[in-house]
C-alpha cells in the first residue's frame, strides 16, 4: 500500500476538474500537494483555496518541466507521487478531417506531457526505492469513441506506456496507476478552447448515465493508489464496452486457420 500522508504530490492540470479533485483529496489525506497548470491564474487561485503550492507549467513544453519540479521540490521536498492529469479534449471530427497541427499539439500535451514527467521523476523515485505515478487516461484509451481518434489514440498510447512502465519498474518500489474515467463534469471544453485558441465542434459522444464530479474521481484515485492498483475505472456502465472489445479480439483468435 502506498501511504500518501506526508508525501509530496505534484498534480498537473491541478487547477480544474479531475486534477483539482485529486489535489483536494490527497491534501485532505495529509499529502503535501503542488498543482501545476498552464492556466497560471487559475493554478494560483486553486492553490490558495486548498492551501497548497501552485506553479505555472505547460506540460507539452519539455524544457519548462525541470524549473517547475525544482520549484515544487524546494518548497515541499522530493516528489513522491506524480499525477499527470493535464489534458485537452478532442477536435471532434473524423480522422480524415483532422488538422495535423491540432493532432500534434494534442499528442504533445496528452501523451508527451505525461511521458516527460515519467522520464524526469521515475528514475529519482526508483533511486529512493519508492514512488507512484498516476496517469489520467480515459475510457477512450480502451474503447473507441467515434470522431475522437486524436484523443483516443493519445490516451490508448498513454495507457499502454503506463503498463510497460509498470513492468520496467518492477522491483524498484515505483508503482503506476492508469485512470480511465467515463464522463466527468469538468471545464474540459473551456480549457481545450483556451489552450488551443480555437473553438471545437461539439462532441458526438453518447451521454453517460452517471456524470461524476472531479472530487468523486479524486476519492477513487486515492483508493487505487493506496492499493497499488494499475487500472482505475470510474463508471460501472463502461465495463460492457471493454468486454465487447475483448470479445471481438478473442473471436479473431478463434478465426486463425490451423497451420
Ligand atoms: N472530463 C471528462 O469527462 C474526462 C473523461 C476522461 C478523461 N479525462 C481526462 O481528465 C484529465 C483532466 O481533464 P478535466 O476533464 O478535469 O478537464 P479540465 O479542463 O477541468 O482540467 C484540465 C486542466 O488541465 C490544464 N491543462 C490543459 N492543457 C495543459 C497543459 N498543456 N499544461 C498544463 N496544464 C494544462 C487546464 O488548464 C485545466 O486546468 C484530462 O487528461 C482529460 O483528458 C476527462
Amino acid at each position: 500500500m502506498t501511504e500518501v500522508s506526508g508525501k509530496t504530490v505534484l498534480v498537473t492540470g491541478g487547477a480544474s476538474g479531475i486534477g483539482l479533485g485529486i489535489a483536494r483529496t490527497f491534501a485532505a489525506a495529509g499529502a503535501k500537494v503542488a498543482i501545476a497548470d498552464i492556466d497560471a491564474a487559475r493554478a494560483q487561485e486553486a492553490a490558495r483555496e486548498l492551501g497548497v503550492v501552485g506553479v505555472a507549467l505547460d506540460v507539452g513544453d519539455h524544457a519548462a518541466w525541470p524549473g517547475a519540479i525544482a520549484t515544487v521540490e524546494k518548497a515541499l521536498g522530493p516528489i513522491d507521487i506524480l499525477v499527470n492529469s493535464a489534458g485537452i479534449g478532442s477536435g471532434n471530427r473524423p480522422i480524415v478531417e483532422m488538422e495535423d497541427g491540432w493532432m500534434r499539439r494534442l499528442f504533445e500535451i496528452n501523451l508527451f506531457g505525461s511521458i516527460t514527467g515519467m522520464k524526469l521523476l521515475g528514475p529519482a523515485m526508483a533511486a529512493r526505492g519508492a514512488g507512484h505515478i498516476v496517469n489520467v487516461a480515459s475510457m477512450a484509451a480502451v474503447s473507441h469513441v467515434t470522431n475522437q481518434s486524436d484523443y483516443a489514440g493519445a490516451k490508448a498510447a498513454l495507457a499502454m506506456m503506463s503498463e510497460c512502465f509498470m513492468h520496467e519498474m518492477r522491483g524498484t518500489g515505483v508503482e503506476i496507476t492508469v485512470v480511465c474515467p467515463g464522463r466527468v463534469a469538468t471545464r474540459l471544453r473551456e480549457s481545450t478552447e483556451l489552450v488551443m485558441g480555437a473553438r471545437r465542434k461539439p462532441s458526438t459522444a453518447v451521454a453517460p448515465k452517471v456524470l461524476l464530479s472531479g472530487d468523486q474521481v479524486g476519492v477513487m484515485v486515492l483508493e487505487a493508489v493506496r492499493a497499488n492498483r494499475l487500472w482505475c475505472f470510474t463508471h460501472h456502465e463502461n465495463r460492457e464496452r471493454v468486454e465487447r472489445r475483448w470479445r471481438a479480439m478473442s473471436d479473431a483468435f478463434d478465426a486463425i486457420p490451423p497451420v
